[in-house]
């Protein structure tokens, strides 16, 4: 049956957009061995049945408290949500973690200039970050913050078991390092520019960022060691980072020399971090501290193994040297298995140019949740982001795509065929197989079209192609697929035009309920795959639809049982009730951008004055 389904699966796909085939490999990531395929046969029942092969951890970085939350950090988090939201519609049991980066010089003197305690301040950012999160619907399980206790325990029993097997000493360390990167460089990755004030000084070549000279005594890891064992980790494992681009650019660093890693640094000069065990007159290096949360939060240092055996890291290419080579590199020297895979995006840049305070154009989600709605912001950041290449940010780019997509193909679709016009009596309506047969040459006088067939061979099909494309780390593909067939539904909604038809005439009333039943088939499919991207969009949607919250999995996406001569259990429901548009159609940019600002002021003093 699985076979048989793949194969079909990959014959139709090429009928959706810019499908291509998938990488052997890569093409069951989200169905652990055992976890049989959801079926999208007729038989009714599909999805995760008895096979199992453990959990799934999924990741985001944690983020830097040194200031608020933007564009780019809900990217990262939106992402991961998504595929932990599909992974979980899918039936796998996952864990999904999130939090702050709070040690290190960059958050000391963030702090400092604040004038605040380092504590107080981090715990005002990180509640910031988890704000967002909240209202962005971003459902993380675990929100892990680098000051707990528990992740204190976890770094400083993984620095113990580095340091007992041998892989640090002591050494002494010359070098650059800057401080906004938290990063130590060599000689070949800085380069001379000249400040705002015509002085000459070093920056980092990769970030651009200021760098200063550091002479210190600190512990060392023997990093160089394991060049050849990552060459032989990435080898064996061609999608270990994901897209293939990314793994080709750490494939690429890796033929250079890969000099041992300054994992520590003197006490006397950073204060705000954990301290070397036994050794008093040391601070952790911040990134080991960092990359230590993903096994904080599996349970580290103790039982961690059921939430370890099969990690996903979503980060951005900033940081991919730090996932792809440091953390497999404390891994392998720890003896602990590696994750399956590093999904790396790309970054979003505004109008053009590069985010950043000293620009002014840093884009603030929240501001804008109140115009697009954190729903509209999330399929616009899913749909428009391509994690293998930059994306450009505009405001009336989001109107556009929101206005076309959610508010008049989504939201027009569900209009119509719950309007009281066409369905005067808010039911599920019925499907006959008189008036849509199952084959389309067996001589009945069907008014359905070779259209019509294809379209529901494409529907079909739809579920298993944006399974495919989650696996794939292609969300953005994903929705290209699903917008492509509702558009079709939109063409088939039209080109039968219901309101034409006499509801007095018995033949003409069959075949409406039937273009009707079709519909709301085509849209519950839609509502159930479009749920890990818009989540309280697709709750409305399904609402709508009277499809209750236990028939919103991937198992319930058998579409069209009627069709199929199988029992369609939502046929002759009532309707939920009418809660309004969908989706509320945008107006323009100017007028758009001022009236976030003017949602997002009031909303300011809203809470002050509280
Ligand atoms: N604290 C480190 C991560 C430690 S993980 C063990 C860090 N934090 S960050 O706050 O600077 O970045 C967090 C995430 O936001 C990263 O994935 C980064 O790529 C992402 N983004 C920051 N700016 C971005 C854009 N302009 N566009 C897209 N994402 C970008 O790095």
């Amino acid at each position: 049956m699985r076979g048989s389904v793949s194969a079909r699966a990959l014959r139709l796909a090429s009928q959706l957009p810019s499908v291509c085939s998938l990488p052997d490999s890569g093409r069951r990531r989200l169905l652990p061995p055992g976890r049989a395929a959801p079926r999208t046969d007729r038989a009714g029942s599909s999805g995760p049945a008895a096979g199992h092969c453990g959990p799934s951890l999924i990741t985001t970085p944690i983020f830097y408290v040194n200031a608020t939350p933007h564009i780019g950090h809900l990217y990262s988090a939106v992402l991961a949500d998504a595929l932990y939201r599909a992974r979980t519609l899918l039936g796998y049991e996952a864990k999904f973690a999130t939090g702050t980066d709070e040690h290190g010089l960059k958050i000391q003197q963030a702090a400092d200039a604040a004038a605040e305690e380092p504590l107080k301040f981090c715990s005002k950012v990180s509640l910031e970050f988890r704000t967002l999160f909240q209202q962005s619907l971003v459902s993380y399980t675990d929100y892990i913050r680098t000051t707990e206790e528990r992740h204190k325990n976890a770094v400083q029993h993984f620095w113990c078991v580095l340091r007992d097997k041998g892989y640090l000493y002591q050494g002494s360390y010359e070098g650059w390092y800057s401080v906004p990167d938290e990063t130590f460089l060599s000689e070949s990755q800085v380069m001379e520019r000249k400040d705002a004030y015509g002085n000459l000084i070093k920056v980092s070549i990769e970030s651009g960022h200021k760098v200063e000279w550091t002479k210190e005594e600190n512990y060392m890891f023997r990093l160089s060691e394991f060049r050849p064992m990552l060459l032989d980790w990435l080898k064996k494992n061609p999608h270990a980072i994901y897209p293939e681009k990314f793994q080709h650019i750490v494939v690429h660093w890796l033929q250079e020399e890969l000099p041992d890693l300054s994992v520590s640094r003197q006490r006397s000069r950073l204060k705000w971090g954990i301290p070397v065990p036994e050794d008093s007159t040391q601070t952790i290096y911040v990134w080991l501290d960092a990359l230590v949360n993903y096994l904080t939060v599996a349970g580290y240092p103790e039982d961690h193994n059921c939430w370890w055996s099969r990690v996903h890291h979503i980060v951005g290419k900033d940081i991919l040297k730090f996932h792809a080579i440091y953390w497999p590199a404390f891994l392998m020297a720890a003896g602990l298995q590696l994750p399956k895979q590093i999904c790396v995006h790309s970054h979003w840049t505004v109008n053009g140019q590069k985010m950043s305070k000293s620009l002014g154009n840093v884009i603030d989600p929240m501001e804008r949740f109140s115009v697009y709605t954190a729903d509209g912001f999330r399929y616009f950041l899913l749909r428009q982001g391509v994690p293998e290449t930059d994306c450009d940010y505009y405001d009336d780019k989001v109107r556009k795509v929101l206005n076309a997509e959610l508010a008049d193909a989504l939201g027009g679709l569900l209009n119509r065929c719950t309007g009281t016009r066409l369905n005067p009596d808010q039911i599920y309506s019925s499907f006959s197989n008189h008036c849509f047969p199952k084959s389309p040459y067996v001589g009945h006088s069907s008014r359905a079209t070779a259209e019509d067939y294809k379209m529901i061979q494409l529907v079909e099909q739809l579920p298993l192609d944006v399974e495919h494309r989650f696996e794939k780390f292609q969300i953005y593909k994903a929705l290209e697929a699903i917008n492509f067939c509702i558009r079709l539904t939109n063409g088939f909604f039209h080109r039968h035009a219901p309101w034409k038809l006499d509801r007095t005439n018995a033949e003409d009333c069959c075949w409406l309920d039937t273009v009707l039943h079709v519909t709301l088939e085509c849209l519950r499919v839609y509502g159930i795959l479009l749920q890990p991207v818009v989540p309280a969009l697709a709750n409305k949607l399904l609402s709508r639809l009277a499809i209750g919250p236990q028939e919103r999995d991937w198992r319930h996406l058998n579409f069209l049982a009627k069709y199929h001569n199988n029992i369609c259990l939502f046929e002759g429901r009532k309707l939920g009730p009418d809660t309004g548009l969908l989706f509320n159609r945008l107006e323009r940019t100017d007028k758009t951008q001022s009236k976030a600002q003017d949602n997002w002021k009031m909303m300011k003093i809203q809470h002050t004055l509280k």
